[in-house]
């Protein structure tokens, strides 16, 4: 395998945003666009990933603090172009013969697939730079690719610097690059800020290595949905939506019903078992495992730290939290889970709850295999239930009178 190492621009302001946080720190369904990113560089094999960092850098690092062994952050002091950032990561790249992936951040819809592509093309032609391309209804934002009468590829033009034939081109560029190391950092060494934001382009860079004669190669292997760059909380939506179509179309793939896919979302950290059907108006937030031949929903809300047995059954207006569920568990109607950990075949009534915050701690509740919640009851954390304890309809239930309840089934 060439020795090859990734470089990620994810130092800009993020203007188009409005906001304060750095730009690739915004969700899509639940992970921070950089971390997609980054998955697909360390799929295709990468020995480093430079991250050239500036626009709140400190929360970028902080974020990705946890899984950063191969991630080599690079600051970039002032935000003054795509090429500006690639040469902040010069003193590490200067001797570095292999090849250099360069990507953007706020591209989260990159597959793996693509760049597999793109690197199998990249060795087969023997060229200087590859990048893969897209072919969009509307280009609007994106650069052009200005190719010849003969299809080989000219340069790139800015959508701010197209003239009118060039705004015309649908053909983008979505910032997916491999270089031949060497030949990037004499090229960016060369790049101007001659355009209207006067700003040193990357995609100059390329220009320059055209100029010099080396071979470079645009492959069209970028669906017009993986092309979707975030710069605004519009396109941020438009690529959570593609991100939430593409995880349901996973999980069933892997034999999860999903009743109504437009009115469900599932968070990308989430598991969920085969032949579990997921109704109408279920929300998954975080990473939540659900096991197989479940029903869940609808109108049910699962928060992050759930976990879920099989042959369980969750109706209208569930919530759980940070909670276990262990097999054959139901809840049907109107129940808050909170911190609990809930053994075998239990049935919580309707409207029950834990009241697992006492003002000041969260609590945990621990129910025993086959308890009966009656509807309306009250769990009061931190409570333990022994296993078959029986617990009438309205009832406010603290580990005080819980020996009580235990000793008299059937209250
Ligand atoms: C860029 C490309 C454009 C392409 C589009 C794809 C250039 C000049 N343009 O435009 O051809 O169609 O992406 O989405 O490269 N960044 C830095 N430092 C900087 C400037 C930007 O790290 O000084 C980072 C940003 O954080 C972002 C990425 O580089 O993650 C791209 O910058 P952005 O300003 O979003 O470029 P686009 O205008 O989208
Ligand atoms: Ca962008």
């Amino acid at each position: 395998m060439a020795e090859r190492v990734a470089v990620l621009l994810a130092a800009g302001v993020s203007s188009r945003m409005n906001t304060h946080m750095p730009k690739v720190l915004h969700e899509v369904t639940g992970r921070p666009m950089l971390a997609y990113v980054l998955d697909a560089c360390r799929s295709v094999g990468v020995d480093k990933i430079y991250v050239v960092v500036g626009f709140g850098a400190d929360q970028v690092r902080e974020r990705f603090a946890e899984e950063s062994a191969d991630i080599v952050w690079v600051q970039q002091p002032q935000q003054k172009g795509t090429a500006h950032a690639v040469m902040c990561c010069k003193e590490h790249l200067a001797d570095f013969a292999g090849q250099t992936l360069v990507l953007c951040g706020d591209g989260p819809l990159i597959r793996a697939k693509t760049l597999k592509t793109l690197i199998e093309k990249h060795e087969a032609e023997h060229s200087a730079v590859t990048l893969a391309t897209a072919v969009l209804d509307d280009p609007t934002g994106y650069g052009r690719i200005i190719r010849d009468a003969y299809g080989n590829i000219q340069g790139i033009v800015e959508d701010s610097d197209c003239t009118a034939a060039q705004r015309a081109v649908n053909e983008v560029n979505p910032s997916y690059y491999l270089f031949n190391n060497q030949v990037l950092l004499r090229a960016l060494e060369q790049v101007k800020p001659d355009n209207v934001k006067q700003e040193y382009y990357l995609t100059d860079a390329l220009s320059v290595i055209i100029a010099t004669g080396h071979k470079v190669v645009a492959i069209t292997a970028v669906r017009p949905e993986e092309a979707v760059g975030v710069n605004s909380r519009a396109q941020l939506s438009v690529a959570s939506k593609i991100m939430q179509q593409r995880i349901q179309q996973e999980l069933m793939e892997h034999g999860v019903t999903i009743v109504d896919p437009d009115n469900t979302w599932i968070d990308a950290r989430a598991k969920i078992g085969q032949d579990t059907v997921i109704e109408p108006f279920v929300y998954i937030h975080g990473a939540v495992k659900i096991g197989r031949d479940c029903r869940i929903g609808p109108f049910a809300f699962l928060r992050h730290g759930t976990v879920i047995g099989d042959d369980v059954v969750l109706g209208v207006f569930t919530e759980l939290k940070n909670t276990t569920l262990a097999d054959g568990v139901r809840a049907r109607h109107h129940s808050y889970l909170g911190d609990a950990v809930i053994g075998r075949n239990v049935n919580i009534g309707a409207g029950s709850i834990t009241a697992n915050f006492d003002g000041e701690n969260v609590n945990r509740t621990c129910v025993g295999d086959d308890c009966y919640i009656g509807s309306g009851a009250v769990l009061v954390a931190p409570l333990v239930l022994q296993p078959g304890a029986n617990v009438g309809a309205g009832k406010v239930v603290s580990q005080k009178n819980v020996d009580r309840l235990n000793e008299e089934p059937g209250q």
